[in-house]
């Protein structure tokens, strides 16, 4: 969808007064994707508080392909501390290296888990999770913050989903 002032308007008055997402479900998943990235522009403008709008991103992304958990961690010195989420209660605190995420941060890099069984060191917050996708964003080129999401699914992830969650990434590095 173009992203003209007109369709922003009423995305965005659709989004925020009828607190529905617009997305085609028999689109293709870079299409949904696409329909998404406006919704969310229009979700956090005017709001300047960074953890109100990470909820309302993270839901918005829950909400739009019901994975199993969509949430962040922020880094806090040597650590990473659970952030906003939607899911099942995760795991608070993750080391530096650590799991799917700590990799993620000290890579400083997307990681694509199509199997979580055979991500040596992946840890498992809830036993549904099959598959996983995790993103850093960056400040000054530091890592502050990375993206999880977890898929009951095998084999959710690809290249597609880290080209639009890096464009949402974006829109957090915008705010945080
Ligand atoms: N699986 C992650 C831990 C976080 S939960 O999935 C929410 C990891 O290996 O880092």
């Amino acid at each position: 969808m173009q992203l003209n002032m007109s369709n922003f308007i009423n995305l965005f008055y659709q989004t925020v007064m009828s607190e529905e997402l617009i997305i085609n479900k028999n689109s293709d998943k870079a299409t949904q994707y696409s329909e998404l990235l406006p919704q969310l522009e229009a979700l956090i403008l005017g709001e300047s508080d960074t953890i109100a709008n990470i909820s309302n991103l993270m839901a918005a992304l829950k909400q739009a392909f019901n994975f199993l958990w969509v949430g962040v961690y922020f880094v806090k010195a040597d650590e990473l501390v659970l952030g906003p989420f939607q899911g099942p209660i995760a795991c608070t605190r993750i080391k530096k290296g650590k799991g799917v995420c700590g990799t993620a941060w000290t890579k400083k890099t997307t990681v694509i888990v199509k199997n979580v069984e055979e991500f040596p060191g992946h840890i498992a917050c809830s036993s549904e999770s099959k598959s996983e996708i995790v993103l850093p964003a960056f400040r000054s080129g530091e890592v502050v913050l990375v993206l999880d999401i977890d898929s009951a699914e095998l084999g959710t992830f690809d290249e597609i989903d880290n080209h639009y969650l890096g464009q949402i990434i974006q829109l957090i590095e915008r705010i945080i």
